[in-house]
């Protein structure tokens, strides 16, 4: 077996950030207990976290830290104690700036209802049986990216922002969709708003081009609008969403209600250097310390993590599949539970998954070595 010698860089971040980052640093160490590898936790902060402790959102260290690292597993930032302050500063600025330092410009976020979780969905069951797809974002660039400023006579009266994209930043991200396509069902819907914008007409063409080296995969175009109401009406319409930085952060958190709870969805951000993983929901300031925030969507970040920068298939099914059972077991955090239903804490789901890992229940032979 090959045994893995690798630095994961953990950014726990703020709210229920530190709760769920602990969770899935545990099952990595688990995994790499389980399979001999060597992993390398390194903790870092970020966020409102940075700036309490080193005044800025991304210390130096951190970044340092990250850009020699194999991977990066991120919990979330974020928190009304730092909302005051100016955008460039927030701790979301924090996280911006990794990203675009660390070159991860698409941003892969799974969601599919979990069939353990039967009817969680808000659709009914005839339209939710069918929620399995992958937004392929865009991360770095569009509006989160371009020109930003106030002016007026008195300053602050008038503020922009700017959506700007190149032939060449929409063709990268393009491609890891069409690619995406290839291993699933084929199919690309790009999502813009074409009717209205100079950037979503270069995006459609750029688009278009980039399709033509892929005859295999159905693609079509929606304006966004449109695209937000589908999600609703017939989700099992789409296979792979390809879309910009800020309409893919509005329709990740739409599509993720349709698979039962945000706190269930992982992502992996890539580029040419370490991959930035993270659970696609914020810091929840609300849940924050109250041991009831579901961690899978960050443990299913690290099972990302495994297979896309480690190339360790086998760990992330071993992973995800471990999480499902648990599911199907009946454990549920308050957030997936349905009415009457009782609950467990973060620490509880936690254990009970990792204690899946240790011992698993059933079909053991999914994984390919001998039990
Ligand atoms: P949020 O994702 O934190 O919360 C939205 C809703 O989802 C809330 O009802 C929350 O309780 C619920 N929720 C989120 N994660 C959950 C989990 N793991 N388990 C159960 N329920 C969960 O979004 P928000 O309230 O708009 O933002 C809160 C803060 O987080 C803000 O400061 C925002 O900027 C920040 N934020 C950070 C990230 C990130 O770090 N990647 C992402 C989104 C928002
Ligand atoms: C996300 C978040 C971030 C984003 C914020 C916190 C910068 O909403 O990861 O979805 O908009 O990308
Ligand atoms: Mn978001």
């Amino acid at each position: 077996m090959n045994k893995l010698e690798k630095t994961v860089v953990l950014l726990p971040g703020d709210g229920i950030g530190p709760e769920v980052t602990h969770a899935a640093a545990q099952v990595l160490v688990d995994c790499a207990h389980e399979f001999g590898h060597n992993f390398h936790l390194i903790e870092q902060p970020i966020g409102g976290a940075a700036i309490d402790s080193a005044g800025t959102p991304l210390p130096k260290s951190t970044l340092d830290a990250c850009l020699s690292a194999d991977a990066v597993l991120l919990g979330a930032v974020g928190g009304t104690k730092w909302d005051q302050l100016p955008v460039g500063r927030r701790p979301e600025s924090g996280l911006l700036k990794l990203r675009e330092r660390l070159g991860v410009y698409v941003n892969l976020r799974p969601v599919k209802l979990r069939p353990a979780l039967g009817n969680i969905s808000p659709l009914r069951p005839e339209r939710s049986s069918h929620v399995d797809m992958e937004i392929v974002r865009e991360l770095a660039g569009g509006i989160y990216f371009g020109k930003r400023g106030l002016y007026g006579e008195q300053a602050g009266e008038t503020a922009f922002d700017t959506e700007a994209y190149s032939a060449g930043e929409i063709e990268r991200v393009a491609k890891v969709a069409f690619e995406r396509a290839m291993g699933r069902r084929k199919h690309v819907a790009s999502i813009d708003k074409a009717n209205v914008l100079e950037s979503s007409q270069l995006w459609r063409r750029t688009v278009n081009r980039t399709a033509a080296a892929y005859p295999g995969v159905e693609l079509r175009h929606l304006y966004v609008d449109n695209a937000a109401m589908q999600l609703v009406l017939d989700p099992g319409q789409f296979d792979v969403i390809l879309t910009s930085n800020m309409f893919g952060d509005i329709l990740s958190d739409e599509a993720a209600a349709l698979a039962g709870s945000i706190g269930l969805i992982p992502s992996a951000s890539l580029g040419p250097g370490p991959g930035l993983y993270e659970p696609i929901h914020g810091s929840a300031p609300q849940l924050a310390g109250k041991d009831s925030a579901n961690p899978i969507g960050t443990i299913l970040s690290a099972a990302m993590l495994l297979r896309e920068s480690f190339g360790l298939s086998r760990e992330a099914a071993w992973v995800e599949e471990a999480v499902d059972r648990v599911l199907a077991a009946g454990r549920r955090t308050p957030d997936i539970a349905m009415p009457g239903e009782t609950s467990i804490g973060l620490e509880a789901m936690s254990a009970a998954i990792r204690h899946e890992l240790a011992h698993p229940s059933q079909h053991a032979e999914g994984y390919g070595w001998g039990v």
